[in-house]
């Protein structure tokens, strides 16, 4: 197509990514911030912590007399670089963990050791037990320490309305109302936590109960009608059986018909992109493995699509949106950072194009996308971070967070992209990706636009020419751009910066931007308008 032809095909309100071919590795980007929409949630860009392996003890806990740097007992480094990415949420205690979970446990002096959901999947003779020295008045410190606002997920599975409300009057009680208030301030904190974000239960269908949609409605009704109301609550509800392509509509479509009117603020999505039954490794891989988990991970958009028409059919006016509370990339086990820490895995450039290609969705899909969550934001599956005792990295994926930050609370602006599509092996055949994919946005107060980009060749860079529509023009650019020459890099304890983000240099002119995308890698440009 040439280019002329492509640029008539725009339409002012598109807010999709549409692939045409042009000219092998050329590509032509419209941008129209005069036409930005709907503000990108900034909780999209959030986290997961679960009690597994070493997530919370010694990925996050390292205890207050440990000769780790620690603010109170929490690893300083992870505070220093989760504030650094403006981490927005954190959703805890689990997981899996968190219908198994009783939280007097975690409070005051004397705290018992416990069973552990995770216990039985721990290797033998590692002790999986749970400590319980983490609770609730560590995790709101460290929310604080973030200004992150806490999400709990209750325990539907083995617990009551009773123990749940009061929880939640524990945490939210202002000080001399209640008797649990009061424990609160003995216990060090006597303001109160204002907690907002409360799910009942988690994947209450498989691990969190073993239940029907019928079923899990009905006790989502029971854990709210008498919710305790210090503050204005955002109830998530468990989301739909499964956890990627299997995702199963019937669950979606049965809760929501059972739950009598009362839709929750949130449906609470899980999406993996599951190799388990496959034996793509995470740390070494070939061509056609880069390629299947970028595949299966950019197939969320569809889930997306149409759980929430599932949803319009019971409540179109969609009272209801998307709490992607667990997302990312899960390999089969044998490549952990050692025996404890269950379920971790390397990261490598890969999975950074991965988190590009989620996060340029979730944007895209904003108003259907209250909040999401990363699994699991260190030593787990998709992480930010690896610590085994005294040693820290940042993973590939941190840096797409960091590359992303603009995109939080900005408005979503058109985009199209003209840019080939090329066929790429995967396993069992091949399939058409798209030349680049990405989102736009306008950050709030400035006359700046914030473009990602990801390029998921092997083979080819891309030379992007990007076009400001509806009158407006670039007075200058920047770039940064994550990328390594080969796909298997991965930061690791021997080698922690191998890969970093870069500058990348665009070429102002006019009202357009030239740059050039090396293959496999993710771009982040900001333009600045006049
Ligand atoms: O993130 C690991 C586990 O995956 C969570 O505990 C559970 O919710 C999901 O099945």
């Amino acid at each position: 197509m040439r280019r002329r032809d492509l640029l008539k095909t725009i339409a002012p309100a598109a807010f999709l990514i549409s692939q045409r071919s042009v000219s092998a590795m050329d590509a032509e980007i419209v941008v129209q911030p005069a036409d930005a929409g709907p503000t990108i949630s900034p909780q999209i860009y959030g986290h997961f912590i679960e009690h597994l392996g070493g997530v919370i003890y010694d990925g996050i806990w390292v205890g207050r007399n440990s000769k780790i740097a620690n603010i109170d007992g929490i690893r300083k480094q992870f505070v220093d670089d989760m504030k650094r990415i403006g981490a927005p949420n954190l959703r805890w205690p689990g997981g899996c963990f968190a219908d198994g979970y009783h939280w007097r446990d975690g409070i005051g002096g004397k705290r018992p050791r416990t069973y552990n959901y995770w216990q039985s999947r721990t290797p033998a003779g590692v002790d999986g037990s749970e400590p319980n020295q983490f609770g609730t008045h560590e995790f709101m410190r460290l929310c604080r320490l973030l200004n992150a606002k806490p999400y709990f997920a209750g325990n539907v599975g083995s617990s009551t309305p009773h123990e749940f409300h009061d929880w939640v009057t524990y945490c939210n009680a202002p000080a001399g109302t209640a008797t649990l208030a009061d424990e609160r301030a003995a216990n060090g904190d006597k303001e109160p936590f204002g907690v907002e974000y409360w799910g009942i239960g988690n994947e209450s269908w498989g691990c969190g109960g073993g239940m029907k949609p019928g079923e899990y409605a009905a006790e989502f009704r029971k854990f709210t009608t008498q919710f305790p109301g210090y503050t204005t609550p955002f109830f998530v509800a468990t989301g739909p059986r499964g956890h990627q392509a299997d995702i199963d509509l019937s669950w979606t479509r049965g809760l929501f018909e059972n739950l009598g009117g009362r839709f929750p603020d949130g449906l609470g999505l899980h999406y993996y992109t599951d190799l388990r039954p496959t034996t793509i490794k995470a740390g070494t891989f070939k061509p056609n493995e880069w390629f299947e988990v970028l595949r299966k991970g950019a197939a969320i958009e569809k889930v997306i699509e149409e759980h929430w028409g599932a949803m319009g059919q019971v409540n179109p006016a969609h009272k209801t949106r998307f709490v992607i509370d667990e997302w990312g990339n899960w390999y089969p086990p044998g490549e952990e950072i050692g025996p404890q820490y269950i379920l971790s895995q390397p990261m490598t450039l890969r999975d950074a194009l991965h988190t590009g290609i989620t996060f340029d969705i979730f944007n895209r899909h904003t108003e259907k996308i209250a909040m999401a969550n990363v699994a699991q934001t260190i030593n787990c599956i998709h992480s930010l971070f690896l610590a085994r005792e005294d040693q820290f990295i940042r993973t590939p994926a941190y840096y797409v967070f960091e590359m992303y930050r603009s995109h939080m609370g900005a408005q979503l602006v058109p985009m199209m992209i003209g840019a080939p599509q090329f066929t790429a092996p995967v396993l069992g055949g091949t399939v058409k990706m798209p030349g680049l994919a990405g989102s736009a946005s306008l950050q709030p107060g400035a006359r700046a636009v914030t473009i990602t980009l990801t390029n998921a060749s092997l083979s080819d860079g891309v030379s992007a020419r990007i076009r400001i529509a509806g009158g407006g023009r670039a007075s200058e650019a920047r770039g940064v751009v994550l990328t390594h020459s080969d796909m298997q890099a991965g930061n690791t304890f021997a080698t922690p910066n191998a890969v970093a983000p870069a500058p990348l240099k665009p070429v102002v002119s006019g009202d357009s931007v030239s740059v050039s995308i090396p293959k496999q890698a993710v771009v982040a440009l900001e333009i600045r308008l006049v």
